[in-house]
């Protein structure tokens, strides 16, 4: 037996990269690898990168720029870069920084422990297939120590719907769902070390298929579970909101009224281009039955501005479908040309007409983000308390909006859910009193 070493994994972009980072540790950690805090501490250095957008991407390599000095001062440091910008360029990473001794893809994380081995003998390693076998058989148990009240379960992973402007279905491969009876398993296992919560994750979670019936099939077969109390899925595509997921948001009790919704844009024409495979009409009607099934139901989305041949009229039919929808909140993004798209190789509109377009988009949003924290000022609301607030005597978690909640609460109730009576709302958190610590 080897001594131990020591691992620091930073993670960069989505959800699902969090869930992967937990499971490299965990796979790493049966390898003789502790996690550390920082890369200063480290003898390996793991960055799992997101290449949705440019800025995304490069920000990777200028990390990986300022850990030279680290690799100078300490030469036995291994560097590995994983995740989607890994996928994306491979062999590229090794050539571009020689600093780099390991490149994997989401798809071998199971591998690693044998990468890790070749590369402190001295081998540069690249892993990018997208094998045969399902990585999450091979990825060991997950450990029995107590994580948080929260927690995540990748359901599904991969896209096959191709949007004219992402890269996804490139770097993480067409759509595949784990089997049911392993994700009750792990979901079982979870609850034990003491979460209450699980958030569903998939790139397209409601495309899932891995049982019976779909993804509210599952949904309510996780609710069974005793113990769990709440339970959340992201990412989805409108096209997957069939009539039983929906019908979920009404029956099951435990299915948080929040559902992140992406629609991109609000221009048919725009749709069309981006090969979103539905209208703005259809996105709407989908929202009024989601609304009907659970009328309380909190909706964001993500958008994008200045898509290839986006005029103003398009941005105003965006504009307007926000109002029309009324979000809680939303993510909106400068459209970034990602090389292999289809989108990439058309002419982006004027960057300066995209910059004050995404300011007015984001102007809405914060307005209705304000109205939605708002609304909830003299309500009572569920909050799972999930750790320490900032000020002294403050415990801090979310509410089954997904919204910040501060209170003034002792210690105690962390990891517990209570009945808060919202007093105050800021724009990015809300602030209450607990009438019944549950
Ligand atoms: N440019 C800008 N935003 C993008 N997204 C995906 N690809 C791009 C791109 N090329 C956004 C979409 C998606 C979110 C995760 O990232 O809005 O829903
Ligand atoms: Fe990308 Fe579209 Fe798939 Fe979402 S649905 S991951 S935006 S291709």
């Amino acid at each position: 037996m080897t001594e131990t070493k020591k691992l620091f994994i930073k993670s960069y972009g989505c959800q699902m990269n969090v869930y992967d980072s937990e499971r490299m540790a965990e796979a790493l950690g049966a390898a003789g690898y502790e996690s550390v805090g920082s890369a200063e501490e480290a003898d390996m250095v793991l960055l799992n990168t997101c290449h949705i957008r440019e800025k995304a991407a490069e920000k990777v390599y200028s990390d990986l720029g300022r850990l030279r000095p680290l690799k100078g001062a300490k030469p036995d440091l291994k560097i590995g870069v994983a995740g989607c910008v890994a996928q994306a360029e491979g062999e590229e990473i090794l050539r571009r920084m020689p600093l780099v001794d390991l490149v994997v893809g989401p798809q071998s994380y199971h591998r690693l422990p044998a990468m890790a081995e070749a590369v402190a003998g001295g081998a540069r390693a690249v892993d990018t297939d997208f094998p045969e076998e399902d990585k999450f058989e091979h990825l060991p148990e997950r450990p029995r120590r107590s994580i948080g009240p929260t927690a995540f379960l990748t359901v599904q992973e991969g896209c096959d719907k191709f949007c004219a402007f992402c890269v996804v279905p490139y770097t993480r491969g067409a759509e595949v769902s784990r089997p049911e009876a392993r994700l009750i398993s792990e979901a079982e296992g979870l609850v034990d070390k003491g979460a209450k919560e699980i958030t569903l994750l998939g790139q397209n979670v409601n495309a899932w298929h891995g049982g019976q019936a779909g993804l509210g099939g599952l949904i309510r077969r996780l609710a069974k579970i005793e113990g769990l109390e709440r339970i959340r899925y992201t990412t989805s595509h409108p096209n997957d909101m069939d009539d039983d997921l929906i019908a979920a948001h009404g029956e099951v009790a435990e299915l948080m009224p929040y559902l992140h919704l992406p629609v991109q844009s609000g221009s048919d024409r725009i749709l069309k281009a981006m090969a979103r495979k539905h209208t703005a009409e259809a996105y709407l009607r989908l929202v009024e039955k989601i609304r009907a099934a659970r009328p309380d139901i909190l909706l964001t989305s993500d958008f994008i501005v200045g898509f290839p041949g986006e005029t103003e009229a398009d941005f105003a039919a965006t504009l307007a479908l926000i109002e029309a929808v009324g979000y809680g909140a939303a993510f909106s993004f400068k459209y970034s040309a990602r090389p292999g798209t289809p989108a990439a190789e058309k002419p982006g509109v004027d960057p300066a007409e995209a910059d004050e377009r995404l300011q007015r988009l984001q102007a809405l949003i914060t307005r209705q983000q304000r109205a939605a924290q708002e609304a909830m000022v003299g309500r009572e609301t569920s909050v799972l308390f999930e750790k320490p607030g900032r000020m002294a005597g403050q415990i801090t978690g979310k509410s089954e909006h997904l919204q910040a909640v501060h209170a003034e609460a002792p210690e105690r109730l962390i990891g517990e859910i209570a009945r808060v009576r919202i007093t105050r709302a800021d724009p990015n958190s809300l602030a209450g009193t607990v009438v019944d610590p549950a």
